[in-house]
């Protein structure tokens, strides 16, 4: 087995590399620019989604925020609404946290050195790594699950790699190869992990511009690897979903502050899964008077550390209801508001689209 405490790549793996990423790299939006702000922006989108995904949601964000000033004063409602389906919702407030410190602390402008980085909040190691390499050229490498799993291959490491010594320790030899062209290094390691060195079953080594460096693909092991721990797993949580309506108005909840999915809104639910007969006397106590009651099909959702297993009632209430005191967690919308001003997470999805 490899040892990582040399450095990873000779400097003809690195050359082919970069000269396999500039003949095939796809075009997407992010790559044609080196506006760290954009940059940022697109890093922080790409951590738990797809590629695809990404690109109508990075349009609209910085065709609404167009700058890290702008980002700073975007009311919150408006925010989440941006980044309403996306998920880990975190990673917008942080967003805006860090616009509002570029602001305070840098003279408006994103640090360019890879510590300066590190300090903004929901930046990460890599997150830093990928803006100060993309952006600024700056030497220093940007170290995701894809480049691990490349890496691990390349070395046939069978290394656990979920573990943060490892990471460190592939890091650490990561850094003395970074060449000056260090942003197409950090996008050529993704790229090929994103369309070569492929996850979950066969690597398509055949079109690897390492294939000739790799020891994984020497020992014919490249598919086995990377080596990740037992992950812990979900809790699952019943809910049961509350769809609530007259003729003309939705009942919504405005979640929390903090925790899952804080200040988004969200259909009424509660814990559990209540039978039908229950249902009447469960929205009576919500201060609505039900006229009929319809179970619509179970739903569930993934989250990272969490499974909602969902059971769901359609419940026409009766019109006569003026609404909840302006504090109150509950508030009965109009229907033709609620698509167009509210972010309702993509765990409602199933009954969203009835909506
Ligand atoms: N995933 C994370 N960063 C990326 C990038 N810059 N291009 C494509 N996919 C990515």
């Amino acid at each position: 087995m490899s040892t990582v405490s040399e450095p990873i790549f000779r400097e003809e793996a690195v050359r082919a590399l970069l000269a396999w990423y500039a003949q095939s790299k796809r075009d997407l939006p992010w790559r044609r620019t080196r506006d760290p702000y954009r940059i940022w922006i697109s890093e922080i989108m790409l951590q738990q989604t797809r590629v695809e995904a990404v690109k109508p949601y990075y349009e609209r964000f910085l065709t609404a925020c167009p700058t890290v000033k702008a980002l700073a004063d975007l009311p919150e409602e408006q925010l989440l609404k941006l980044w309403e389906g996306l998920g880990y919702y975190s990673r917008a407030r942080n967003l805006q946290k860090a616009a509002r410190s570029v602001l305070a602390e840098h003279n408006g402008v994103m640090p360019s050195d890879y510590e300066g980085l590190l300090s903004l909040p929901g930046i990460g190691e890599y997150t830093a790594g990928a803006i100060a390499s993309i952006a600024y050229d700056v030497r220093v490498p940007a170290v995701d699950g894809n480049v691990l799993r490349v890496l691990s291959r390349f070395l046939a490491l069978r290394k656990d790699v979920t573990r943060p010594e490892v990471k460190a320790e592939l890091r650490a030899s990561l850094c003395q190869v970074v060449p000056p062209e260090a942003g197409d290094f950090t996008q050529s390691l993704i790229e090929l992990g994103a369309t070569v060195c492929l996850p979950k079953g066969a690597p398509r080594c055949e079109g690897c511009p390492l294939r000739m460096y790799c020891r994984g693909a020497a020992l014919g092991i490249a598919e086995e690897l990377p080596v990740k721990g037992a992950k812990k797993p979900r809790r699952i949580e019943e809910r049961t979903v509350l769809l609530l309506r007259d003729g003309d108005r939705t009942v919504l909840r405005r979640r929390p502050p903090k925790g899952l999915l804080a200040g988004l809104f969200e259909l009424p639910h509660v814990p559990g899964h209540v039978e039908k007969e229950e249902i009447p006397a469960l929205v009576r106590a919500l201060g609505l008077e039900p006229l009929h009651v319809e179970r619509l099909e179970d739903a569930k959702h993934v989250f990272s550390h969490v499974e909602w297993h969902m059971i769901a009632y359609a419940v026409r209430i009766s019109p006569e209801f003026d609404g909840w005191p302006s504090e109150s967690e509950l508030l009965i919308v109009p229907n033709g508001a609620l698509h167009a001003e509210y972010a309702i997470p993509s765990a409602f999805a199933a009954y969203k689209k009835l909506l």
